[in-house]
């Protein structure tokens, strides 16, 4: 497996692009199977999750590639509504493709999604919003089989403000039958950007970015050129790496508002920010200071995704910090690995208690899962002395080569790979 080398000890500057957010990528290449024809889906990020679902679409018959930024994707020559196994263990938003293949062929068969091991992740919610359309599902240990002649719309209300079930039902209630109401919706901006997608497309869908969604089904959809919106959580781990390293940098192509509670903790921590349109510059001169209590919980809170980040940052601050995780039962696993760097945090179930250290260490780490693995490459940034962040794979589902982001920043950070025991360029 790939690791990271970083010397660190450097403060980041510089001016950074963000690429695309995987997460409104992921949904939208999958809503695209609902309209037959070529699509043009441009600022995609160069990520191992975006390669798993274009491989994924080729399986089912589609035409797809990714050139630079741009997917170029014709779905009209798809066949098949049967996910591969292989594929669908390799990445947990292959299930987004449920809603559009059930919405397209009238069946699907896919099965337990894989993913990081962050916590239990069940698609509870997914099955029970697609039964209510009226698809009828089989579960047979780990494949799921869902067939429906029609969907028809109804009023669905969720359990949870889950992602990825506001989204998949989102997709399927498009080609419905008649007016789908979602209560209690996630309201995360990917799901605004696929509301923007699906309704290019010539869907009726209102209310995304809002805990009431609905959705008024068509009879057909056409292809569309689209451009996905710029990545949050790589937006809030630059900034956080800024401040960690002390540094100074200037972040491009950002979409601020859907950075607000990170800003605002930020802040609280003593960090300079200033937000113009589509920029922010992050600068950072002192040690920061504790933030008392930071929750993770559902869009517009504080991100699950940009928690391991902020308790790399915090775990040098001055004084006591608490973080408190509501998402993911599973998502402390990088305390042990910035424990072994100095850091001073204890656990206790779903809250970690963060002293202040003056300094971090380097030394070898392990990557448990993508945003633990970038929490680990800020801490080594910031850290005395080399760090070593073994299973760098992880890194890569999110970032696109993070190693050459933090570069252009300045940073001394280099990849190596073990089967050439060579440094990758
Ligand atoms: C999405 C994001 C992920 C982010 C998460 C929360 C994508 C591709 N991934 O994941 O990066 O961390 O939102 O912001 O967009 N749950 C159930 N039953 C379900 C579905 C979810 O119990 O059917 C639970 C999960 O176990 C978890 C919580 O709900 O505890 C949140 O999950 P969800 O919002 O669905 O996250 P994802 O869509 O998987």
């Amino acid at each position: 497996m790939e690791k990271l080398v970083i010397e660190g000890g450097i403060p980041l500057s510089g001016k950074v692009r963000i690429h695309g957010a995987k997460n409104a990528a992921l949904p939208i290449l999958a809503a695209s199977m609902m309209a037959e024809g070529v699509h043009r889906i441009e600022n995609v990020p160069d990520l191992l999750d975006i390669h798993v679902m274009l491989r994924i679409l080729r399986a089912l018959g589609c035409k797809a590639e990714l050139k630079g930024d741009t997917v170029s994707l014709e779905t009209a020559s798809a066949y098949s509504s049967h996910i591969p196994e292989e594929l669908m263990r390799q990445m947990r938003s292959s299930i987004f493709l449920m809603g559009p293949l059930l919405a397209r062929f009238g069946h699907v068969q896919v099965y337990q999604p894989g993913g990081c091991a962050i916590g239990e992740r069940k698609i509870d919610l997914h099955l029970k919003g697609l039964r209510a359309l009226g698809a009828e599902i089989e579960e047979t240990g780990n494949t799921i089989v869902c067939r429906a002649e029609c969907l028809v719309g109804t009023d669905i209300a969720l359990d949870y403000p889950s992602v990825g079930a506001t989204e998949n039902i989102m997709m399927a209630a498009v080609l419905a039958e008649g007016v789908t109401t979602i209560y209690n919706a996630a309201r995360e901006p990917e799901i605004q950007d696929l509301q923007h997608f699906l309704n290019e497309m010539g869907a009726n869908v209102t209310g995304a970015g809002t805990d009431v969604i609905t959705i008024e089904g068509v009879k057909r959809l056409t292809p569309v050129a689209y451009r996905i919106i710029p990545d949050r959580i790589v937006t809030g781990t630059l900034m956080i790496a800024a401040a960690a390293t002390k540094g100074n940098v200037v972040l491009e192509n950002v979409c601020p508002a859907h950075l607000t509670s990170v800003i605002h903790v930020l802040r609280r921590a003593g960090v300079q920010i200033a937000v113009n349109d589509d920029i922010i510059k992050v600068s950072c001169s002192s040690r920061p200071k504790a933030v008392e209590r930071i929750i993770t919980s559902p869009h517009p809170s504080f991100p699950t995704d940009l928690q391991a980040q902020m308790m790399a940052f915090l775990s040098l601050a001055d004084g006591m910090s608490i973080i408190k995780e509501t998402v993911f039962e599973g998502r402390f696993k990088h305390v042990d690995e910035l424990t072994r760097m100095g850091a001073d945090i204890r656990v206790d179930q779903n809250c970690a208690f963060l002293r202040g250290v003056p300094h971090l260490y380097g030394t070898t780490v392990e990557a448990t899962d993508l945003r633990a693995g970038a929490a680990l490459v800020i801490a080594g940034l910031a850290a005395r002395g080399t760090t070593i962040v073994e299973q760098a794979h992880h890194i890569d589902r999110g970032y696109d080569r993070i190693e050459r982001i933090f570069g252009w920043l300045g940073a001394k950070i280099e990849r190596y790979s073990p089967i050439r025991q060579m440094k990758v360029p």
